[in-house]
Parts: structure tokens; sequence; C-alpha cells
């Protein structure tokens, strides 16, 4: 083994460990923190705590679970950013500390980029160029991927973001954070009866403030009339809040698409996760003759196997990092 590389990802709510070796992924581990669900969203002083708790036996965990020993490592991989600051800082901190105990090389990783790299951890992979939908809590991008180092972001959201939509639709509707899942779950049992609007955007950007807007105006205007609006037609609301969600990010895609002539294209990120999307992608997919990827359901939320694969394209373009590299909580492409 020439690579072994030990990921780590700390950059929101979850402390992950994994363990890559040329390129095969050996172990993938993850802590969630169940804290913020008290809360209604993640609270950056009760996660970096956290990951400080979580840190070292979910590292041990990684590698006991690959077979190997922190002497086996020829590289560790954190992620830099972008994410909540002092999460990134206990895990760029440990993982600092390893390279100094072991003498091996830091490898700085970007969340973003890592999240449209889990691709690449299992077969089959996508071929170049590949479009892929970045959807997450902090962020909704689409971007083309040239070679395994070269991206280019072609749109981006304007505000919001898709998981941030998800999320605070829940909140509105009392549901537990994160939103995502319940939604998607709800949304099955429901009908996509209620109409929201698609925002204009220029170019291939994304807007979701409107859309929340119009979903709590919605709400006010149903609340006032019925009290048990919510509690009468969540699966419904739930469906349709969805159905819109899903329509804004595949048109932005399939004009993406069109404009570029690709037709390797994905969904990452968090929301990635999301059921309708998934189907939604397929369908798209086979009706345009496109190769779709959608990573597997472990691979879409935060975990560090991406963090692990994303650290190997660094070492394979002899990229380290100096130890002194500060974690930043906003990183640009
Ligand atoms: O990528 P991720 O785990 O963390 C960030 O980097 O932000 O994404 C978290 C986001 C949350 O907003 C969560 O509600 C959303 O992904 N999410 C989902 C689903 N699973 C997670 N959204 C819709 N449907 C899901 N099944
Ligand atoms: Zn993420």
């Amino acid at each position: 083994m020439k690579h072994v590389i030990l990921g780590i990802e700390s950059s929101c709510d979850d402390t992950a460990a994994a363990v890559l070796a040329d390129g095969q992924l050996l172990s993938s581990t993850t802590a969630t923190q169940e804290a913020h669900r008290l809360y209604g969203g993640v609270v950056p002083e009760v996660a970096s705590r956290a990951h400080l708790e979580h840190i070292v036996p979910v590292v041990h965990q990684a590698l006991a679970e690959a077979n190997l020993s922190a002497n086996d490592l020829t590289g560790i991989a954190f992620t830099r950013g972008p994410g909540l600051l002092g999460s990134l800082m206990v895990g760029a901190a440990f993982a600092k500390g390893l390279c100094i105990a072991l003498n091996q090389p830091l490898i700085a990783v970007h969340h973003m980029k890592a999240h449209i790299l889990a691709h690449f951890i299992e077969a089959p992979q996508p071929t170049f160029p590949f479009l892929c939908l970045t959807v997450s809590g902090g962020h909704t991008q689409l971007v083309r991927l040239d070679d395994l180092h070269t991206y280019t972001v072609l749109g981006q959201t304007l505000d919001d973001a898709a998981g941030e939509a998800f999320d605070k639709t829940g909140k509105m509707l009392g549901l537990d954070y994160p939103a995502g899942p319940i939604i998607d779950r709800l949304a099955k049992t429901g009908t996509p009866k209620f109409e929201f609007p698609e925002p204009k955007t220029d170019g291939l950007n994304f807007s979701f403030s409107g859309l929340k807007t119009s979903i709590r105006t919605f709400l006010q205007r149903n609340v006032q009339a019925n009290p048990n609006f919510i509690e009468e037609n969540l699966a419904d609301i739930c469906a349709s809040v969805q159905t819109r969600i899903v329509s804004i990010l595949l048109n932005r895609l399939a004009e993406a698409a069109a404009q570029t002539g690709i037709t390797q294209v994905g969904i990452a990120g968090g929301v990635s996760a999301n059921s309708a999307l998934r189907q939604g992608l397929t369908e798209l997919g086979n009706q345009k003759g496109w190769t779709t990827y959608i990573p597997k359901f472990g691979y879409c939320t935060d975990n560090a196997a991406m963090i692990a694969m994303a650290g190997y394209a660094n070492v394979l373009n002899e990229d380290f990092a100096n130890l002194n590299v500060k974690p930043t909580a906003r990183w640009e492409f």
C-alpha cells in the first residue's frame, strides 16, 4: 500500500473518520451529534465541544475497522472549510498533531469538493467532463469537473441553500432538525396539491428565500382560517414544498447540461439523499440521455470517506498543506 490516508471530517455536527488505501476505502465511521435536536438547529459551541469528545474514539474506530495502526498512515486529510470555524478547528488541530507525531504530511480538503469526489469512492465512476449539482445544508452549486482537480462553478444560490429551504420549512411546520429527511418521509404519503412559485434568477443561479416567504405567508393565511391546518395537511404540505424544491434544482441542472453539452450528470451533498430528487434525476436522465450518478446514502450526508478520497486526489496532485494552515469558515472554490 503506497498511499494510506486518514480522512477527518468535522465541519458541522458530525465527527467522522475514514481510511482509504490507494483509492480503496477500508473503513468509514461517523459519530452524529444528537444535542442539536433540542435547539432546532446546530449550535456552534455545542458542536465544537462534541467534536472534542468524539474525535479520538472515531479515529480509533476507523483505524481498527481498517485493521491498521496509526503508524501505517502515509497522510492525514482534514476538512479545512467551509464550515463552522470552531468545529473545523478541532479537526485541524487533531490532524496537525497526528502529522507531527507520525512525521507524515498534512492534506487540507475543501468540504464541497469532497462532496463531489464522493462519486469516485466506488464504481461506477463518472468520466469527464462531469456536471454535479451539489446540494447541502449550506451550499447549492452547479459545478463542472474536468478532472479530479479542475472545478468550475457554473451557478450557485444567491441566498438560502436547498438544505436550508428544507430545514427552515421544517421549523415553520414544527418538525425536528434536520427537517430534510423528515419532510422526505412525510411527503411519501402526501399529494403535492399546494402550488408554490418557482423563482426567477439570472443565469444558472438559484434562489430559495422567495419560496421560504411564500411558504410562511401560505401557512399564516391558512392557520388563521383553521388552527389545525398544519396537522391536517402535513403530508400534503411536505409533498408540495419538496416537489417545488426538486423542480427548482432539476430545471437548473437541465439548463446547465444543455448549455455545456455534458451528459455525465450527478448530485452530491446532504440533500442528494432526498428520494424525490434521486428519482427525479433518474427520470430526467433517462429522458435526456444522460448517464446519471447518485451517491450511496452514506456518501451523501457528511462523511469522512469523501474527505479521504479528496485527500487522495490532493496527494496525486502533490498538493500538501503547511502545518500553519488555518481552517476557514468560508472558502471559495
Ligand atoms: O451535506 P450535509 O450533510 O451537511 C452540510 O455540509 O451542510 O447536508 C445537510 C443537509 C441538511 O439541510 C438536511 O436537512 C439535508 O441535508 N438532508 C435532506 C435529506 N437528508 C439530509 N434534505 C432532504 N431530504 C433528505 N432525505
Ligand atoms: Zn456537507
